[in-house]
């Protein structure tokens, strides 16, 4: 069926991806090969669906793929970070360098207690100590859980409790656009209730003069604790479905969801897919903007690159600050050659125009990425021509928390296709994408449809951490033997994928994803909210804000002043990226019958676009209903 399509990838790339498909444990087994095992597999694929084994009986351990396996090569004295801060201080670590501190700390965590299987959190901003502290826990076995360092501490707190660890990893302070914050005070009060929590490592990074609190018999500096460590520590030899990490991400309903991924088969497929989609040359320098306390950081700026052997640039700032030439300043500084970036990002500098980059010199990027939603063809065009020069192809890659890593993307490693601009293209070799109606059967080309993967890959989250049960309603219960993404997509004539966006209740604010019913669980927390909801409405930077409904208890009036204790209480619930751009107090929700949100009410409500063509598919109620109620609720909000 793909031959004859013009644009489907041709001549050694479509061999590649015919023979995936075709025998795809074959295709895996062949491509684990890459990664160091220290026992061969008995079985690459045990599947019990939906819980996928990968490389069964295979041992393996994480930091050993990305540290020791490189000491015999030349890469044992290439650099693995270039770091930078906002207030230009730098550090550069080798993969030696890399390697004795890893051990260090790792000898020094065994030393205190930390043995294979126990979850370890880690609170950090984007610091070299972040990747070490990582590296250091899989060397023991120890599966790691980061919560990114703009949540909240409420949201560390249940983060924490859900794990149920003994110890946390954090800082004296983080620095957000040359401000400190006090991380550890916000550590401190999540620890507070987590009763689980007996230590608390501390890197100091903060200014000197400032001390913080430290709790005697629990609290111990980072540095102080390295000082026990041995130059040395073995690796751990874990097998292949051990968990190397947790890490939470917002679904659609209730708390986030713990998404636990492997060690072997998440390796093999962080190695793989870099290859594919990075196509990195030996001498090439790297650089992900993300965030390592989301997936895009914790794959594609730790685990991929260091198990490559590449080099990369990591900077802790933010992208406007100090000024909105930073990163351009930064790409010509360090030579930059592959840049990873999110579409949020571009279209904030797109708004500034071109004269701050061409201050810059950008001839030496050659690739550059997008990851987190769909990418305007703008967007697209902008970025192609303003940042890279015309000269470089754009990897657009779709993927989520729970994949992994990249599912869908151009891929340069393989062979490139043509590129059209919005489009992810097609998926990697090994994927199996299909697109189908409410029932699960295929649509037609050029007909929108639910994404689902048809067979596991090596990067697939194993389960939801202590809720399988969970696991498998989410993903696996809607179509059976699909993975359900939650995206809605379409294939175009040509055979191309066109992502477009989320098909449930979560939100993409700034390419963060974020349950509505989070947000609404964390108002209705507040004393004096009865109810809400929350939809999502297009903005032009962000891609999507939040607006949010809500009716007051009784004896409650509408005030500036509960408008903003309201945000500030989402704020300490869950993060400054949770707080609603608008908050509406009504008199009533729009519901169905069934007492279901009407959500496309109080979308057309947000946008002020109107209800416009009303149909009744998702819901019973019929079409007069949804129009009175949206008028009903117009004139409401209009008497305010
Ligand atoms: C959701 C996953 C994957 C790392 C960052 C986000 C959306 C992601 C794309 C893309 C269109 C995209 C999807 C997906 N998304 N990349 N290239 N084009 N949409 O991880 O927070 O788990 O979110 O992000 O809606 O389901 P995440």
């Amino acid at each position: 069926m793909e031959e004859g399509k013009k644009f489907y990838p041709t001549g050694a790339y479509a061999d590649l991806r015919k023979k995936a498909l075709e025998d795809p444990e074959g295709f895996w087994a062949n491509e684990a090969r890459n990664i160091p095992w220290f026992r061969q597999w008995d079985r690459t694929l045990n599947w019990e669906e939906p819980f996928a084994k990968w490389f069964e009986g295979g041992l393996t351990n994480a930091s050993y793929a990305c540290l020791d396996a490189h000491l015999d090569s030349h890469t044992r004295n290439k650099v693995a970070y270039y770091w930078e801060d906002e207030f230009g201080n730098t550090r550069t670590l080798s993969y030696l360098q890399l390697w004795a501190e890893v051990n260090r700390l790792a000898s020094a965590l065994r030393m205190a207690g930390v043995k294979k299987g126990d979850i370890v959190m880690i609170y950090l901003p984007m610091i070299p100590e972040l990747p070490v502290s990582m590296l250091a826990l899989a060397r023991l076995g120890a599966p790691h859980s980061i919560v990114f360092s703009g949540f909240s501490s409420q949201a560390l707190a249940d983060r924490i409790t859900d794990t149920g660890a003994k110890m946390l990893i954090t800082a004296d302070f983080g620095l957000r656009r040359g401000k400190y914050i006090p991380l550890k005070v916000i550590a401190d009060q999540a620890v507070r209730t987590c009763p689980t929590i007996r230590n608390v490592v501390v890197v100091r990074r903060g200014p000197a003069e400032q001390e913080v609190d430290m709790e005697e018999g629990r609290d111990v500096y980072y540095h102080d604790l390295l000082k026990n460590g041995d130059a040395f520590i073995e690796p751990e030899k874990v097998e292949s479905a051990h968990p190397l990490y947790i890490l939470y991400t917002s679904g659609t309903t209730g708390k986030p969801k713990g998404i636990v991924h492997s060690t072997g088969g998440y390796m093999v497929f962080c190695k793989s897919t870099f290859k594919w989609v990075f196509d990195p040359r030996p001498e090439w320098i790297y650089w992900c903007t993300a965030d390592i306390g989301w997936v895009t950081g914790h794959t594609y700026i730790v685990y991929a690159p260091l198990v490559s052997g590449t080099t990369s640039f990591m900077f802790e700032g933010s992208p406007d600050y100090p000024s909105i030439e930073r990163w351009w300043e930064l790409i010509e500084r360090y030579g930059i050659n592959i840049f990873y970036t999110s579409p949020t990002a571009l279209r904030m500098f797109m708004r500034f125009g071109e004269d701050p980059i061409r201050k810059h010199d950008l001839r030496s990027l050659r690739l550059l990425g997008s990851v987190g939603e769909p990418i305007n063809p703008e967007v697209w065009e902008w970025y192609f021509k303003a940042i890279g020069g015309e000269r470089c192809p754009i990897v657009d890659t779709w993927w989520q928390t729970e994949t992994g890593g990249v599912l869908i993307s151009p891929a340069p490693g393989c062979g490139l296709v043509p590129l059209k601009p919005g489009s992810a293209t097609f998926p990697l070799p090994g994927i199996d994408v299909g697109i189908v109606d409410d029932q699960g059967k295929p649509v037609q080309d050029g007909t929108r449809g639910l994404l689902v993967i048809r067979r596991p890959w090596p990067g697939m989250l194993m389960t939801l951490h202590q809720d399988p049960k969970r696991y498998t309603e989410v993903y696996w219960s809607r179509f059976k033997g699909m993975y359900l993404a939650g995206d809605y997509a379409i294939r175009d004539g040509e055979g191309y994928l066109w992502l477009l966006g989320r098909a449930d209740e979560t939100l993409k604010v700034a390419g963060h994803r974020l349950g509505t019913a989070e947000i609404e669980s964390a108002a209705v927390s507040m004393h004096f909210v009865a109810e809400a909801a929350v939809v999502g409405v297009p903005d032009q930077v962000k891609g999507e804000e939040i607006v949010l409904f809500a009716i007051l208890r009784q004896g409650n009036n509408p005030s500036p002043e509960l408008r903003k204790k309201l945000s500030d209480g989402i704020r300490t619930l869950i993060g400054p990226i949770a707080v609603p751009k608008e908050i509406h107090f009504v008199g009533k929700l729009p519901k169905t019958r069934s007492g279901k949100i009407m959500r496309r009410i109080l979308k057309a409500l947000a946008t002020g676009t109107g209800i416009g063509d009303v149909s009744t598919l998702e819901d019973a109620t019929s079409v007069e209903e949804i129009k009175r109620t949206y008028e009903e609720m117009k004139a409401m909000m209009a008497q305010k």
